[in-house]
């Protein structure tokens, strides 16, 4: 293959845009292993990137912090031609050109063979979004969570990270409460298994109270802001809140009173650097007890690389529900 299709953000005269180019694969980066990209997915971090131009370290660049595929050609022995694999986090979409592109290279160091019991596309249903619920519950179960200690919150719930923590979580037994601000997604959020669906400006702090009546065993959050702070005082005795996300703010204002009063755990959920052997546990998991029960079907949404410019605007204006996929030409 000489040729081959991206989307590419380019900077001119301190303008920059993004549409899809062709590449020759002297193109590509440096790297260990060459990949024939089957799927991608959009994250709101590819929004940050591809929209609002941060974290970009040099253009022209190639977004895409997400990629499923077949290896081409790879120097390291690990992996040969024809392996099935997954690569997000590190500089992927970053610091180094992404996924939405049909052939990639990254170093070996990124890469993670695709479990068995995952199909590539099941594998960017999933993408960072999945791997970031599931360390967010892999990190409360570590923390001593099980399904008798009451319900689990979920923020954010119609989003990436929400729906697939929904769902995860339900079909692990747990009881589910969902908050969103699309009051329209009912259906959908008790499909995926939520017991109760609850409005965001009921789990929204907006007088800094430290403590409230106790609700939640424990909550998975990719808000952040004032939702953050509304968790932190509602957590049970010794529970713990996952927090990912700042789509709600950056900030959080808080007290120690829930920390020595309650006893409750503030666990960061970093997917980024996730040490390699952590991150194979958790894509183990997420193609066996966390694999999401309705993964194949409400939650995702099939894109081509012609549409993803629009789908990261929708994005930031949290116009899209669930996940949504690129389906590039390497498909399996
Ligand atoms: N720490 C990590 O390793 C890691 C990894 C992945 C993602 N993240 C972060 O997690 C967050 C979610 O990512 P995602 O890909 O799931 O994004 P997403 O699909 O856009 O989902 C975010 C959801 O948050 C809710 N929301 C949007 N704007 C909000 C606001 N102003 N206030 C309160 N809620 C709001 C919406 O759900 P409802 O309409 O249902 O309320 C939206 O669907 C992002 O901040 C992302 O950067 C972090």
């Amino acid at each position: 293959m000489d040729n081959f299709k991206a989307l590419v953000l380019t900077k001119e005269n301190d303008e920059a845009s993004l549409s899809v180019k062709k590449q020759r694969m002297q193109d590509l980066p440096e790297g260990d292993v060459t990949i024939q990209v089957a799927y991608s997915s959009v994250n709101y971090k590819d929004a940050i990137v591809g929209v609002q131009h941060q974290m970009v370290k040099s253009f022209p660049h190639i977004p895409g912090i997400d990629l499923a595929g077949t290896v081409i050609e790879s120097s390291d022995d690990s992996y040969k031609s024809g392996d099935k694999v997954i690569v997000t986090s590190y500089e992927l979409g970053t610091g180094h050109h992404g996924g939405f592109s049909e052939v990639a290279r990254v170093p070996k160091e990124w890469v993670v063979p695709l479990p068995d019991g995952l199909t590539l596309r099941e594998a960017m249903i999933l993408g960072t979004a999945g791997l970031t619920a599931a360390l967010s519950v892999q990190r409360l179960e570590d923390n001593g969570l099980s399904t008798s200690h009451g319900p689990v919150l979920v923020a954010g719930a119609t989003g990436g990270v929400g729906s697939l923590a929904v769902d995860m979580l339900a079909k692990k037994g747990y009881d589910v409460t969902a908050s969103t601000g699309s009051s329209s997604e009912k259906e959908y959020l008790e499909k995926l298994g939520a017991k109760e669906i609850i409005s965001r400006d009921e789990v929204t702090d907006d007088d800094g109270t430290p403590t409230r009546k106790k609700r939640w065993a424990a909550a998975v959050d990719p808000v952040g802001g004032s939702t953050l702070q509304y968790i932190l005082s509602t957590l049970k005795q010794h529970g713990s809140v996952a927090t990912s996300g700042l789509v709600g703010g950056v900030e959080v204002k808080t007290t120690v009173l829930p920390f020595i009063g309650r006893g409750v755990n503030w666990l960061g959920i970093d997917s980024v650097q996730c040490p390699m052997d952590l991150r194979r546990k958790v894509w183990d998991r997420l193609a066996d007890d966390l694999k999401p029960a309705h993964l194949n079907e409400e939650v995702v949404n099939e894109i081509t690389l012609d549409e993803v410019e629009n789908t990261l605007q929708e994005i930031l204006e949290g116009r899209v529900r669930g996940r949504t996929i690129v389906k590039l030409d390497g498909t399996e």
